[in-house]
């Protein structure tokens, strides 16, 4: 009987999503106590989901299918989610591992989960930015919202001009830019 699945070969032979993300928005770095290996992963996030992942494992081949295997879980899904994904998810994704290898699985998900965390460290170490105000009563907001959270006021973006504006407004107050295009 074969040692790994065809899956694990796979994705040894072939790994998905190898090396670094150029400026990534969170880096994940774990070592396996059991054997001293080392997988670091790599994320670009866009609204909330990883839009990209990429890793580099100083490891076995079982590690380096296990890597391969998490990057292709995680792309595409929300933080969230590929916070939920463990490591028994992973080692059952790739059709299982031997015993003896089942510690090289523990590396993948951990790593993914780390890079999340850390990029959810940079953010909320993020100067906060900059607010939007309501053109209308002033209020200041985190980011465009539908309405206003201090008057009530539907909002949009002036097409010409990019300022906040009230959306039945017939123009811009401040370009003059016809606002048809923006009430939507
Ligand atoms: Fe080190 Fe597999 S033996 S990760």
């Amino acid at each position: 009987m074969a040692v790994y699945s065809e899956k694990v070969m796979d994705h040894f032979s072939n790994p998905r999503n190898v090396g670094e993300i150029e400026s990534p928005d969170g880096v994940g770095t774990v070592g396996n106590p059991v054997c001293g290996d080392l997988m670091s992963f790599y994320i670009k996030v866009e609204g909330d989901r990883s839009a990209d992942v990429k890793f580099k494992t100083f490891g076995c081949g079982a590690a380096i299918a296990v890597s391969s295997m998490v990057s292709e879980m995680a792309i595409g899904k929300t933080l969230d989610e590929a916070m939920k994904i463990t490591n028994k998810d992973v080692a059952d994704e790739l059709g299982g591992l031997p015993s003896q290898k089942m510690h090289c699985s523990n590396l993948g998900a951990e790593a993914l989960h780390a890079a999340i965390e850390n990029y959810r460290e940079r953010q909320s170490e993020k100067p906060s930015q900059e607010h939007v105000a309501c053109p209308l009563c002033d209020e200041e907001m985190k980011e465009l919202c539908p309405s206003c959270t201090g008057c009530g006021a539907d909002l949009a973006v002036c097409p010409e001009c990019g300022e906040v504006v009230e959306k039945y407004a017939q123009a811009c107050a401040y370009c003059h830019a016809s606002l048809e295009s923006a009430k939507g």
